[in-house]
């Protein structure tokens, strides 16, 4: 099969479309024959050497950590899943993009009736960072005041929609081109970061989540009232910042899980949440992908057309 394969830490050129092995399933896993396949900016990280959870000793990989096909094969103890099935989830830091990927059964959830598979691949690794940072680690409520920042890109597309699905109020942050966007999504108030500072904007907030890092996260502190929470996907929060007193910061790894990405696809499914697509690409154009994805402005998700 196909795969896109690094065989060092570098930009765009170590990358290579190789042939290689279709892989067996193991025990509790699928194989899964991929038709599109999410891309996300961990995977340039990766490819870059800044992973830490990818060092040298991993390498060679095939990149990409989320995807969207049809049970090719099951292996010894699935009951759940059987071949034909239409697929999708998170997998771990190697194989996304690629033919055929194997998954942990567990990791796996059922396409929505309806949703098509460019959306279906933009969904899975976006939709758990999002979900598990409001839910898990931010314990949003109805009604609480939530800040979040980028929130037109894979995962803030998703946490604005989230947020509003469980009651909150919800401010997010974008670039001025993407304002009209953010309120496509529902945002209660858009918040413009070139020409605006949101703590001007947001006093006595529950919950900030942060997909910026740096000075961004830094300032979000004050936004926050007593008892509040900042939670970030890329830093852990600084808890001796002289604003921090009486709050709470977290920095968190999302995690694969089906269960939780079937209830993602229920709330699509029910018409709750929409995914967007900006972009697709082929399979064999996943540097140029990369690239668009990581020189900013992306509306929602980028994704990378395998099979038919
Ligand atoms: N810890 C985890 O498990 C985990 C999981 C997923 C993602 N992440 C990380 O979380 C971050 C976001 O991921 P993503 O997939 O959503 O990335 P993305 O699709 O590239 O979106 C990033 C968004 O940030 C916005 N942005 C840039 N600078 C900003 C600023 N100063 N203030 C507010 N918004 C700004 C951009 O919007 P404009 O066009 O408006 O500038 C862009 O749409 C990435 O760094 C990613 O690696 C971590």
């Amino acid at each position: 099969m196909k795969a896109i394969r690094i065989e060092q830490f570098g930009g765009p050129e170590v990358m290579h479309v190789r042939e290689v092995e279709v892989p067996e399933p193991k025990a509790g896993e699928v194989l899964v024959k991929n038709v599109f396949v999410g891309i996300n900016p961990v995977d340039y990280k990766i490819r870059e050497g800044q992973y830490p959870e990818v060092k040298q000793d991993k390498l060679p990989l095939t990149l990409g950590r989320e995807v969207a096909g049809v049970v090719d094969k099951v292996g010894q103890g699935v009951s759940d899943f059987k071949p034909g099935d239409r697929v999708f989830a998170m997998i771990g830091a190697d194989g996304g993009y690629a033919e055929y990927s194997r998954v942990p059964a567990e990791h796996l959830a059922r396409v929505p009736e309806g949703l098509d598979w460019p959306s279906a691949a933009g969904v899975p690794l976006a939709g758990h960072t999002s979900w598990q940072a409001l839910v898990e680690h931010g314990q949003i409520e109805q009604g609480q005041k939530v800040l979040i920042h980028g929130g037109t890109g894979g995962v803030g597309h998703f946490a604005v929609q989230f947020a509003k699905v469980k009651g909150a109020e919800v401010y997010a942050t974008a670039s001025t081109d993407s304002l009209p966007f953010l309120r496509e999504l529902g945002v209660d108030r858009a918040i413009d970061y070139k020409t605006e500072r949101f703590e001007d904007i947001c006093k006595d907030f529950d919950l900030v989540i942060d997909l910026i890092g740096g000075d961004t996260q830094a300032r979000s502190w004050q936004v926050l009232g007593e008892g509040g929470r900042l939670v970030s996907t890329l830093t852990m929060p600084d808890a001796h910042h002289p604003q921090a007193a009486g709050k709470t910061g977290t920095r968190f790894t999302a995690d694969p899980r089906g269960e939780e990405l079937t209830e993602i696809a229920g709330l699509i499914a029910a018409g709750n949440v929409q995914v967007y697509v900006a972009k697709t690409f082929k399979l064999e154009e996943a540097k140029q992908a990369l690239d668009f994805l990581a020189n900013g402005h992306v509306h929602g998700k980028v994704v990378l057309h395998v099979s038919d």
